[in-house]
């Protein structure tokens, strides 16, 4: 079988509080984590196109809802982070409302959640993950920024911050910066993409 890639990747939409979805695809998949773990960062490295998500040193870079269309064929989904020091209780709360309806819209078919490598997980971690089982969203955990780890220390780290969750204990490693462990997520995608045309 021909292996699965990401051949074409555009900007679509962003989507606010009280703001219409576009027209749902077959598959959508939705990037969840904390502020600055690197949402945005993978998105633009599996899409080998640096400039398609906005990122930033500073925490709290996306705000809304931002749907990639991917090999003009299914839904990649940025989301904006959570437990930046810096958001009001009004941004927090704008925060909850925006991303508690959309898990609870049923439109993502999977969710990818990222964690720090280099950190356990925070209480709203946990507190995500809890949304993530209430809603029943499948998941697949990814522990970013393993160019801070050496090589030989990825995997267990990874691996370890998925148990520290209460998860089945794995992660996907993942860097960035030195594009290591795409493979595996583009892997990831093509897989979830290929269920969602059997469910549909
Ligand atoms: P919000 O939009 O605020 O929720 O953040 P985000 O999760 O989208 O993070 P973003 O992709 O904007 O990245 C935050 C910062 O981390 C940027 O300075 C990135 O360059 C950096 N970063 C992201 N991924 C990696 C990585 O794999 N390795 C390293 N060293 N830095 C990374
Ligand atoms: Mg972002």
């Amino acid at each position: 079988m021909k292996q699965f890639d990401i051949k074409q990747a555009e900007f679509v939409t962003s989507v606010g509080q009280g703001q219409a979805y576009p027209a749902p695809l077959e598959c959508e998949i939705a990037i969840v984590g904390r502020s600055n773990v690197g949402k945005s960062s993978l998105i633009n490295c599996i899409c080998n196109n640096k400039k398609l998500a906005k990122t930033s040193q500073t925490p709290g870079k996306t705000r809304l809802i931002n749907y990639f269309l991917i090999n003009r064929a299914f839904f990649l989904v940025d989301l904006p982070g959570y437990g930046f020091a810096r958001a009001s209780k009004t941004e927090q709360r704008d925060w909850g409302a925006l991303i508690g309806d959309y898990l609870a819209s049923g439109r993502p078919k999977h969710l990818f959640l990222l964690l720090d490598i280099r950190h356990e997980p925070s209480a709203e971690d946990r507190q995500m993950f809890e949304w993530v089982l209430y809603y029943g969203v499948p998941f697949t955990l990814i522990a970013t920024k393993a160019d801070k780890l050496s090589k030989s220390k990825r995997a267990v780290a990874a691996n370890k911050a998925a148990k520290l969750l209460g998860a089945p204990p794995f992660a996907i490693p993942f860097s960035a910066e030195g594009a290591n462990g795409r493979e595996q997520v583009v892997d990831r995608i093509g897989q979830i993409a290929f269920d969602c045309q059997k469910q549909a």
